[in-house]
């Protein structure tokens, strides 16, 4: 089995993370799929960050949960990774689906929840994915398990997968449990096993956040169903000569 190279938070290896421009560049380099990070805004607007403050990763300060869109999008989201991405703007959710139409590529969705509470994003989430139809290519993941069984709620189809550090010894009962159709564990915590467990289990195994080349080889070798990595272009490299 071929196992996705997922580019985390874009090719964000190469360009500033979260910004089109980086979602760009995975495209570009072919990723089968592309994670990104998600807040709610001041006027209740789906934002791609990682963080829940703006200052590492703009010109601006603040939590976004107290900025609106307009402000948010006044902010320059790519001078602090390069001068010459100086145009890039923190994207909406809306945005990256507009530029992912008519590509079959995968989208996974982390939802960030907590320590800051975002009232409702699950089903805000959930509105703009089926609005765009692209239900089928999504995974909703997040450190907040509760939110991941809150979007079972809205509905069952939807593919969730639990993000977690520690080793689990035997992820997929809990993964069972929470009625998520696979796990997004950390790549220290995993072996052949966790991974021959999941796949009996027909449970996805998407790991992260794989960067160095030998550790994307070795995680790559064990079969895992993905791996999210800053460097897509290594990982796709990888991917290529072993099918050979
Ligand atoms: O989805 C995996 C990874 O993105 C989780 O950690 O902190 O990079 O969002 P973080
Ligand atoms: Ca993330």
């Amino acid at each position: 089995m071929k196992t996705k190279i997922i580019a985390h938070r874009g090719a964000s290896g190469y360009a500033p993370e979260n910004t089109m421009a980086s979602f760009l560049k995975a495209l570009e380099m072919g990723a089968d799929g592309i994670e990104l990070d998600i807040h709610l805004s001041a006027d209740e607007h789906l934002i791609v960050c990682h963080d829940e403050k703006v200052d590492r990763t703009t010109n601006g300060e603040g939590f976004i949960k107290d900025l609106s869109l307009k402000m948010l999008k006044e902010l320059d989201a790519g001078s602090w990774f390069d001068e010459k991405y100086i145009n890039q703007k923190i994207p909406t959710l809306e945005e990256v689906l507009e530029l992912l139409i008519g590509k079959n590529i995968l989208l996974n969705i982390e939802i960030k929840s907590g320590p800051i509470f975002y009232n409702g994003i699950e089903k805000r989430i959930v509105e703009v994915i089926s609005k765009y139809g692209y239900i089928n290519q999504t995974i909703f993941s997040s450190f907040n398990h509760f939110s991941l069984v809150d979007i079972k709620k809205i509905n069952n189809k939807l593919k969730t997968a639990p993000l977690y550090m520690a080793g689990l010894v035997n992820p997929w009962k809990y993964a069972k449990e929470i009625g998520a159709d696979g796990i997004h564990p950390m790549f220290y915590g995993i072996n052949s096993d966790i991974v021959k467990g999941c796949l009996e289990h027909n449970l996805f195994i998407n790991t992260f956040t794989v960067n160095a080349p030998h550790h994307l080889k070795s995680i790559i070798d064990l079969g895992v169903t993905g791996v999210i990595t800053n460097y897509p272009d290594i990982g796709l490299d990888l991917k290529i000569k072993k099918s050979i």
